[in-house]
């Protein structure tokens, strides 16, 4: 059976090889192997909607790579309008950030049509379609529109927040009621899963058969729990071979013996950015001793700059950078270093294993890539701490982390010290426990876990779950 995959974003090979957020980077190295078909946006435009949009194909491993242009004002409305002022914000529990203008679902349903046409143009009677995040919910509808049959699935990526803040969406039922089109819906976690099944029954007139499926009209809709995961094994081998490297050697010269904590993030107030400068300003106006002893590297690549409220952020996080410096900088001590660029991951993973302390506080977060691509970097003899946000996905599997609420700046910058001082012996218990958990499931599982749920959910009409819920 092909498979095609479909996601706005795709990740090109581009010359550094940095890759723009976790879900690119994640299918990249899955299609690589697996041998799918993966079709996204092209980042090119036509001038205005055609029977048939211009696409372009190429090989990317194993795998094809197909990207589509759409027409320009749509897909900014799509873009810019429906997926980042409005279903983001939703998503991540931000209903004071949304910003939404009736031309922006209509535009939704164009760019969803669209690639429903592109999709169904490549797919045969045996084909399996794996739909990706909230660019796509109308898309599963619109190719039963167009006849095709086999099984469809989708994943989110991001939170499924509560239905109190959901139903704050203008056009919310009509967004989220066309996920009844296809056959399994996935989710990072099980209250992810929960909120959904609550939203379904509760606004969308869904039935609950058992406790991971649901009856819409004559449709029945598997749900399931599939936390993404990471390719361990190469961002460990990758930090080994580049811990010796000479940007990894400049970082390490210029620490004088002094620490390292690391930050990488994209430049999001999902993020919780601000409150992780404020707990470092906290942890350096409490411990005044660290401000010679403890660098902050925070790598922030700027993203979906058209959008006002990213616009907004990206102002106040320089500010904070800079007023950070001024008052704890030294003429010989950097105390913060905020780089607003993408790293390749191979770099990426050297500066995990340099730093001490991994620093990952979302307010919110779907899973956090960013969490298990620390810890899977790190020297097994001399492991670093990673402090977490409970409120990220990869709190619930990475939970022998310092597990933090980001909120709260005090346990923030209290962490942080906790962190830098933790002795041997406690970090290699917790580091080889989160070992453990991120190689029982690595990225290949994720993929083929559900790859297989999905066929199975197709073919029988009350499949058994692949993990059950309360
Ligand atoms: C998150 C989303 C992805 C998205 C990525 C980068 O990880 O879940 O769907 O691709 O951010 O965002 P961008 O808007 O640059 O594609």
């Amino acid at each position: 059976m092909d498979t095609i995959l479909v996601s706005n974003r795709v990740a090109e090979p581009s010359r550094t090889g940095a890759v723009p957020g976790g879900l690119a980077a994640v299918l990249l190295s899955a299609v690589k192997t697996s041998g799918a078909t993966w079709v996204g946006a092209s980042g090119k435009f036509a001038p205005a909607e055609e029977a048939r949009m211009p696409t372009h194909s190429k090989k990317l491993g194993a795998g094809t790579l197909t990207t589509v242009d759409f027409p320009v004002t749509d897909y900014r409305r799509f873009y810019n309008g429906m997926a980042n002022s409005a279903l983001w914000p939703i998503l991540h529990y931000r209903a004071d950030l949304l910003r939404y203008e009736p031309e922006f679902v209509a535009s939704y349903r164009v760019i969803n049509e669209i690639m429903a046409n592109v999709v169904a143009d490549r797919a045969g009677p045996d084909t399996l379609v794996w739909v990706h995040d909230y660019h796509y919910f109308m898309l599963g509808e619109f190719l039963r529109q167009r006849g095709f049959t086999g099984p469809i699935g989708f994943f989110l990526h991001t939170p499924f927040p509560t239905k109190s803040v959901l139903i704050c969406l203008p056009e919310h039922r009509t967004v989220l009621k066309a996920l009844s089109a296809y056959d399994l819906i996935g989710f990072q976690t099980d209250e992810d899963l929960l909120r959904f099944r609550d939203y379904a029954i509760t606004k969308l007139s869904a039935t609950m058969v058992g406790q991971t499926e649901l009856q819409f009209g004559d449709r029945r809709v598997k749900l399931g729990i599939f936390p993404v995961g990471i390719n361990v094994e190469f961002f460990a081998e990758a930090a080994r071979e580049n811990i010796d490297s000479n940007k990894s050697n400049r970082i390490k010269r210029g620490l004088h013996h002094g620490k390292l904590v690391i930050g990488v993030d994209r430049l999001d107030y999902s993020k919780g950015l601000p409150e992780r400068f404020a707990a470092y300003e906290r942890f350096l106006t409490i411990y005044p001793d660290e401000r010679k002893r403890v660098s902050f590297l925070q790598i922030t690549p700027p993203t979906r700059s058209a959008v006002e409220s990213y616009r907004r952020i990206r102002a106040e996080l320089a500010s904070h950078a800079g007023d950070i410096n001024a008052r704890f900088g030294d003429v010989d001590w950097m105390v913060l270093r905020y780089i607003n660029e993408s790293f390749p991951p191979d770099q990426l993973a050297a500066l995990y294993r340099i730093s001490k302390v991994g620093c990952v506080t979302p307010l919110r977060d779907g899973m956090n890539l960013v969490a298990k691509e620390y810890i899977a970097s790190q020297d097994p003899e001399d492991p670093g701490v990673l402090v977490l946000s409970k409120f990220a996905g990869a709190a619930k599997e990475l939970n022998a982390a310092l597990v933090v609420n980001p909120y709260d700046i005090g346990e923030l910058a209290q962490a942080l010290y906790r962190a830098l001082y933790m002795e041997r012996a406690e970090r290699i218990e917790r580091w080889s426990a989160m070992m453990k958990t991120l190689r029982g499931g690595n990225i290949v599982r994720w993929y083929e876990g559900f790859i297989d749920t999905l066929r199975e959910s197709a073919v029988s009409p009350a499949p058994v779950a692949s993990r059950s819920v309360a």
